[in-house]
């Protein structure tokens, strides 16, 4: 018991430390007036989301003050001649209220806890009836006060080649530090389909203000490529001053209202874990902070019935930690013996603050007859961190049934995963965009994938 309390005070002390040498390695991050987070009439925190299929449908959600009750989105087939917006067609939004008084804020950029309120209107529509493979511009509004017309290109019907960019977490001196590594991912893939968000996006899942933060420096990225996003361990914080003591954590205020996100998972999960069909691959999403055991079997039918060539998973917590003093063994256990069973592909995870890349070991029993041992990989599983908060990476992978290929630290990075036919191509780039890591996977008939060019 008594090596039990030592223990457990060494990792909080270590904790504190990190926390300490991160917070002393950077300059105290931009102080905001609350007002500079403060909606308007005007739409802001305009975001696109996939909820539905995305070739014929897409979600887009925006923020007003509460004057502004009723929202409407516009849409047209893009053309060249501006003139295509005579025939957009217009959708009513539905509306929410997002409102809550004296929300604790664990500590503002002096580190001292602090009282808001928020009461702000949100609005989401999703278009549907769309073509596939077309460029739309949409429009969001009250019918006076009005967005940008937007434009965005939906998804083929057929399995055509596409590319996607992975970030893992933001969480830290977003709007300081993480609007040049994002805004660098749009310069080397402009082309790409959507951005997965791999958790933590911000530090306190509650603060209206990193959230402004998160949009202020995606700009219009957000409001052009679709997001699909899972919540961290800092999307769960406690809301008010007596959720504290007994830890009770509740999922961030904002998540429900501000994504429009596929509701195929379990109903008092949603928007947090789902899945999507994109072009020839499934993506599914999990929620590693909440009902881990329940959402296994929903992740077996899911898993069961893919009718995909390649299999893409994303979650916040690491089926195999990349840095020191973390470990993550209830999505192991349970999750890790379905991705071998129905041979996921790649595994996108955060939480980290630093990189690893590697592949889980392939058992014979899991192989097709008839192919070669020798030139097969497991389950390829990536931790990345986007932000600037930075952790010590593991030393190596040694205490698990994985090998580690590659790892990093004090780098912040954005992969871009490209897919066509039998090959998936992996790229990790920094924020200056330098290329730090790269494999391709090439899968062969018999849907065994070999491990090359890293
Ligand atoms: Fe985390």
């Amino acid at each position: 018991m008594l090596l039990f309390i030592v223990h457990k005070k060494l990792i909080i002390a270590s904790i504190i430390l990190s926390n300490l040498v991160f917070s002393q390695s950077l300059p105290k991050k931009s102080e905001f007036d609350i007002s500079w987070s403060n909606p308007s009439k005007y739409p802001d925190h305009i975001l696109l989301n996939y909820s539905d299929d995305p070739a014929s449908t897409i979600s887009v959600t925006w923020r007003t003050s509460r004057e502004i009750t009723t929202g409407f989105g516009e849409i047209a087939e893009a053309k060249a001649d501006p003139k295509f917006v005579n025939k957009a067609t217009r959708t009513i939004a539905t509306t929410s209220n997002l409102k809550y008084n004296n929300i604790v804020h664990h500590y503002n950029s002096s580190r001292r806890k602090s009282f808001h309120n928020v009461n702000h209107n949100y609005h989401s529509i999703t278009f549907k009836d769309l073509k596939p493979n077309t460029v739309y511009a949409y429009r969001v509004g009250d019918g006076q006060h009005w967005s940008e017309w937007i434009q965005f290109t939906t998804a083929h019907r057929t399995n055509e080649p596409f590319s996607f960019v992975y970030v893992g977490d933001a969480q830290n001196y977003i709007y300081d530090l993480w609007s040049r590594l994002i805004r660098e991912s749009y310069k080397k893939a402009p082309q790409a389909s959507f951005i997965i968000h791999a958790g933590d996006l911000v530090d306190d899942g509650h603060n209206e203000e990193e959230w402004h933060e998160w949009f202020a420096a995606g700009g219009w990225i957000h409001r052009s490529l679709p997001s699909l996003a899972v919540p961290g361990n800092h999307e769960y914080r406690p809301l008010y001053q007596k959720d504290i003591a007994p830890r009770k954590k509740s999922l961030s205020i904002q998540w429900n209202h501000q994504f429009t996100l596929p509701n195929n998972g379990l109903s008092d999960l949603q928007e947090t874990h789902y899945f999507l069909d994109y072009q020839g691959v499934r993506f599914i999403a999990l929620n590693s902070n909440e009902k881990v055991n329940e959402q296994t079997e929903w992740l077996e039918t899911v898993l069961k019935n893919n009718p995909h060539k390649w299999t893409v998973v994303f979650l916040h917590h690491p089926i195999y930690s990349a840095s020191t003093r973390r470990d993550n063994p209830e999505p192991r256990n349970l999750w890790k013996p379905l991705f071998d069973q129905y041979g996921v592909d790649l595994v996108l995870q955060g939480h980290d603050h630093s990189y690893a890349r590697g592949a889980a070991s392939l058992y014979e029993e899991n192989l097709l007859t008839g192919t070669n041992i020798k030139d097969a990989t497991g389950t390829v599983y990536v931790v990345s961190v986007s932000g600037p908060k930075q952790y010590d990476a593991k030393p190596n992978w040694d205490q698990y049934d994985a090998r580690r290929d590659k790892s990093g630290e004090n780098k912040q990075l954005f992969q871009v995963i490209s897919i066509d036919g039998n090959i998936l191509s992996y790229k990790s780039y920094t924020a200056i965009g330098d290329l730090f890591d790269s494999f391709d996977l090439i899968k062969n008939d018999n849907g065994i994938n070999s491990l090359t060019n890293y």
